[in-house]
């Protein structure tokens, strides 16, 4: 967006911009395919020669608004959807590595994350070395390799809520010549711009705050356009060495800062097909509207509960970033000063059984493998989203085996406390 509108004006006014006569509400382009006059106009498109939609799992207008507003949220260049968190996660990488690469990774992540960039992606030749996120830059720095192509984290990390330090790890990222990609899903744009602290690359989970009423199941990429591929060209050749599948086109050189999305949209997008369908993606658009509003409420809202919990005699310990004395206050005052999320853990003194006996006394609390939306809900890592690590890899993610993920809704704080009072007497 060409102005300068505040982040609340953004969630509104941002992508679809309606011409003389076309409708006021996003519509919703429920359609595989695009019409044309000629062949010569469709082959043009084919050829990236002209730009305009001919097949929805490569674009579609719907789409495209949703991504453009999100990338105007973030202060992006470009972006697009994809069907999942889990895509764009594997989409931001592997549109920059192939077999014989490998990454460096914060190892606070979320399970699935983790499994994608452990297991999956060494299974396609790329592996991935984990490092503390509170390790020192030389540490980050000693875990890269020749050819090592990216440095990803998450701004907080789920369910360990570790806050990156972004700058640390975009200083080490760019010293090495490779991008530093930022998952951004709990802190939304509404509490960090990881752009604004060096980051290049953000990928998001829209399924949660972003939908924020659990009704679809998305994801997104957005790119700064501020990282120089030409500059480390020979790390980079798949986007400044001619694409045969474009007839040699030069991603790099064609499409500017616009390269990297063009090149996910256009290649990875074209042939492994995660499009998120359009009803999905007006839906999000819905709940974009109203991120502003709701972002601030749950974090009002945790911290409420992260304090109750705090004070009762039950509860062993509580970690919430935006609690005075947290580990991570300090980065998380630096980086979201308005707040953090609405997520928090705790542990029950008794440990991982008196959590579970709690978990499943709680009434207006869902246990549901959900977390980040209006309702609050709660969630078991270690018998659910990270079931499948062995303890040591547990540990390494920041995931105690009592560990109660505690996402924090937009109801009112008093009731959710009720809750877990009622909850706490019978352990
Ligand atoms: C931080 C983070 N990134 C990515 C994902 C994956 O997103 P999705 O479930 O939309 O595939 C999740 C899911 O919980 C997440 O919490």
């Amino acid at each position: 967006m060409s102005n300068n509108y505040q982040i609340e004006t953004k969630c509104i006014q941002s992508g679809w911009k309606p011409k003389q006569g076309e409708p006021r509400v996003l519509p919703i382009y429920q359609s595989t395919t695009f019409k044309y006059d000629t062949s010569e106009q469709m082959g043009r498109l084919f050829d990236l020669e002209d730009s305009g939609y001919f097949y929805t799992r490569l674009q579609n207008p719907t789409n495209d608004a949703v991504a453009a507003k999100i990338c105007d949220l973030e202060g992006g260049y470009a972006a697009m959807l994809t069907s999942s968190g889990q895509a764009a996660s594997f989409y931001a990488i592997m549109n920059i590595c192939e077999a014989g690469d490998h990454i460096v990774c914060a190892s606070a992540l979320y399970g699935g994350t983790y499994n994608l960039y452990a297991h999956t992606i060494k299974k396609m030749g790329v592996e991935a070395t984990f490092v503390d996120p509170g390790a020192s830059e030389e540490e980050i720095s000693a875990a890269f390799k020749e050819n090592t192509k990216a440095l990803f984290g998450e701004t907080i990390s789920n369910p360990a809520l570790v806050v990156l330090d972004i700058e640390k790890f975009a200083k080490v990222a760019h010293e090495h010549g490779v991008p530093l990609i930022v998952d951004n899903t709990f802190a939304t744009p509404i509490n960090c711009r990881p752009f604004e602290w060096g980051a290049d690359i953000v990928t998001h989970s829209t399924t949660k705050y972003m939908d924020g009423h659990a009704m679809s199941v998305g994801g997104c990429i957005v790119d700064s356009g501020n990282f120089d591929w030409e500059a480390h060209h020979d790390k980079f050749k798949c986007l400044t060495e001619p694409d045969e599948t474009y007839h040699g086109i030069v991603y790099t050189k064609k499409f500017g800062k616009g390269a990297y999305i063009t090149k996910a949209t256009s290649q990875l997008m074209r042939d492994l097909g995660s499009i998120q369908s359009p009803q999905n993606a007006f839906l999000l658009n819905v709940g974009l509207e109203t991120l502003h509003l709701r972002v601030p409420r749950h974090c009002e809202n945790a911290l409420k509960v992260a304090e109750y919990l705090k004070g009762h005699e039950k509860v062993a310990w509580v970690h919430y970033p935006d609690l005075e004395g947290d580990q991570y206050h300090e980065l998380a005052q630096k980086y979201m000063p308005n707040g953090t999320c609405g997520v928090l853990t705790f542990g029950i003194k008794g440990g991982r059984d008196a959590s579970v006996t709690l978990m499943d006394h709680l009434k207006l609390a869902a246990i549901v493998t959900h977390v980040a939306d209006a309702r609050t809900s709660v969630l078991h890592p270690a018998s659910h989203t990270h079931r499948q690590m062995n303890e040591q890899e547990l540990i390494e993610a920041g995931v105690q085996p009592d560990l109660i993920r505690f996402s924090v809704g937009i109801e009112n704080a008093d009731d959710i406390i009720a809750d877990l009072e009622q909850a706490l007497e019978t352990v």
